[in-house]
């Protein structure tokens, strides 16, 4: 079976790239994690991606002197390694016009809020202070538009009397867990499709 190849991108722990890296070692999952990037040379998530043999690196963006230097290098790297989709999993810098430009449909986003609610930063303090009954996750596509991109999936949870930012943070994530590999093999397959049709039409054609 043909798999993407994809690129993880992270700036800290890194459970969600866990998350992806396990459903990936199942042989029937449409991706192959090809390589974790960290933008913190001191990420936890470049530890424990190399313990389970996923080529990890560190593209500290602290060395260059601007952004563009900074996302030239990354999409070099991306690039080097024949990526075709990227998966952002905690990764806390925001990417530029350019960059997303390069990568156009093939960006995805895991996000802890119900999007188009509490886009950006302490999504969880916020929505306990809005009072909502119901949060959750998003798995969305990156636009130019920060958290705003095409929604490809969400999970919602209820909100209990007695949540705090980090009692409901720890249910969220459990769902992110769930949702975004999920949403990268809905992904995946959509773009292994499209190629074959392809391929398929050039050989009808030629
Ligand atoms: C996750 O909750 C993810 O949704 C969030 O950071 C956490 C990373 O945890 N991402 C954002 O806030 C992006 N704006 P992890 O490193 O354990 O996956």
């Amino acid at each position: 079976m043909k798999r993407a190849r994809v690129g993880v991108l992270v700036s800290g722990r890194g459970s969600n790239m866990m998350a992806l890296i396990d459903a990936a070692q199942s042989a029937d999952f449409p991706a192959e994690i090809a390589v974790v990037i960290s933008n913190r040379p001191d990420a936890l998530a470049l530890e424990t991606a190399t313990e389970r043999g996923v080529p990890a690196v560190c593209v500290d963006h602290k060395v260059f002197d601007t952004r563009e230097l900074f996302e030239q290098q990354l999409d070099r790297a991306l690039r080097a390694d024949r990526i075709d989709i990227i998966c952002l999993a905690g990764f806390m810098r925001i990417l530029s016009p350019w960059f997303v430009g390069q990568w156009e449909g093939r960006i995805l986003n895991i996000h802890p809020s119900l999007l188009p609610s509490f886009p950006g930063l302490d999504t969880h303090k916020r929505a306990l202070d809005a009072g909502v009954k119901f949060h959750g996750c998003t798995v969305h596509l990156v636009t130019r538009e920060l958290d705003r991109g095409p929604i490809i999936d969400q999970a919602a949870i209820a909100v209990r009397p007695d949540d705090t930012p980090d009692t409901l943070a720890a249910r969220v994530l459990t769902a992110e867990h769930e949702l975004y590999p999920a949403c990268l093999a809905k992904v995946a397959r959509e773009r292994i499709n499209a190629s074959e049709d392809e391929q398929a039409g050039r050989s009808e054609a030629g």
